[in-house]
């Protein structure tokens, strides 16, 4: 693909997608992280004398109309204070009519207030082609979308280039799963196997220690034959985690099974943990963590790793009491060797919560983007860019 960093941008009208999508409370944003990610593209394009518009998705708007709580005006007011200068919010921009200074970043209202934006209507597409004389994609976050602007644009503007985030974003993500150091291994949480199960399956494939977690590891401590009373499980994919197993053991590769697990009655801040061997769970346990002996095992797992990808806590670590086997594993990756790569808004929280941002290889600003990279599927935002590259 074209890179932002290969052209010559003097003077020329630079419409750059980012992913601003972030948390705002009382108009004010609570995480500004994918902003400060966006900002080495704005930059580079700024001090190159380009006359930058960037743009962003917030939330999920009725397409078509402005709504006030998806205005991106709290992320213009960050957008501002890191560029030490007024950044102007253009509300209705899609037909122009507004004009950018040289060495100017304005900001464009939340691309889904426009019809067609979700659709990627060519006839939007267009309108937002002409606005400008490079388009700049660097939204990997929204990059599993093919919407007008982060898909349709590519086609019609006069350049189509990749952002520094999103390069950096496909390099991290690239190294980890298509030429991993090993062994290599992922780490898959969160509460159901339905949500992740083309995660788990593309990542069966490919990786030598398979760690799941949460409500996920339930459905495979029952693949096993255990009880796990009331805790999360999906009965009816018992069969899927036995098989994914079966699959996985017979190329040589493990999904390791908790050997203790922690326990409670209801689901409650205040509920206490009680450790039971994973073989003594009865009938009214729920299972929220994991126990120290499956802990270490992990710790162990992850230290002798070439590679970890992580995506997901193992227990309900928003509870100290069931926060003991995240936040072992969050140690782990923070003091092991290995290429660590974390994705995923769950993922992000623990990593905060233990206190190891800076010691991860790559956190990626990616949710959603990041589990379609991890299933092996295309991008269509990147794709597009491969296309107009090759001509
Ligand atoms: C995200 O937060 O995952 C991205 O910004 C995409 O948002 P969407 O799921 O509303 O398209």
């Amino acid at each position: 693909v074209i890179r932002v960093t290969d052209l010559d941008l003097k003077g020329k009208r630079v419409f750059i997608r980012a992913d601003m999508n972030v948390p705002v409370k009382d108009g004010k944003v609570t995480s500004d992280a994918r902003i400060t990610a966006s900002m080495r593209t704005i930059e580079h394009c700024l001090k190159a004398g380009a006359k930058v518009m960037v743009t962003s998705h917030l939330g999920r708007p009725t397409e078509g109309e402005y709504s006030e709580d998806n205005s991106l005006k709290p992320v213009g007011d960050v957008l501002s204070a890191k560029l030490g200068k007024p950044v102007r919010l253009i509300k209705d921009w899609i037909d122009g009519g507004f004009d950018v200074a040289e060495g100017e970043v304005v900001l464009l209202e939340n691309v889904r207030f426009n019809k067609g934006e979700k659709k990627s209507l060519d006839e939007t597409a267009q309108k937002y082609a002409k606005l400008c004389d490079v388009f700049v994609m660097d939204a990997f976050g929204t990059a599993h979308r093919a919407e007008a602007s982060t898909h349709g644009i590519a086609k019609f503007a006069p350049v189509a280039a990749a952002g520094i985030l999103l390069t950096e974003e496909l390099e991290a993500l690239t190294k980890a799963l298509l030429s991993p150091a090993r062994p290599m291994v992922a780490i898959v949480g969160g509460s159901k196997v339905s949500t992740k199960l083309t995660v788990l399956e593309a990542l069966s494939e490919k990786v030598d220690q398979m760690v799941v977690g949460g409500g996920i590891a339930n459905t495979f401590l029952k693949a096993t034959g255990k009880n796990v009373g009331k805790s999360l499980c999906e009965d009816d994919l018992v069969p899927v985690a036995q098989a994914l197993m079966k699959k996985m053991t017979a190329r040589g590769a493990t999904i390791p099974i908790a050997v203790d697990v922690v326990c409670g009655k209801k689901f409650d801040a205040n509920e206490p943990a009680v450790l039971k061997d994973a073989g003594a769970v009865v009938d009214d346990d729920m299972i929220f963590d994991i126990g120290p002996k499956s802990a270490q095992e992990l710790v162990d797992i992850i230290m002798k790793a070439g590679t970890v990808v992580w995506n997901g806590p193992v227990g309900v670590f928003e509870f100290d009491q069931f926060g003991e086997g995240t936040k072992k594993i969050a140690e782990a990756i923070a003091n092991t060797s290995a290429f660590t790569l974390a994705g995923g808004g769950d993922t992000i929280a623990a990593i905060q919560k233990y206190d190891i941002y800076d010691k991860v290889s790559y956190i990626s600003t990616a949710g959603g983007a990041f589990l379609e990279f991890l299933e092996g599927k295309k991008l269509p935002a990147v794709e597009i860019l491969e296309q107009r590259a090759a001509g």
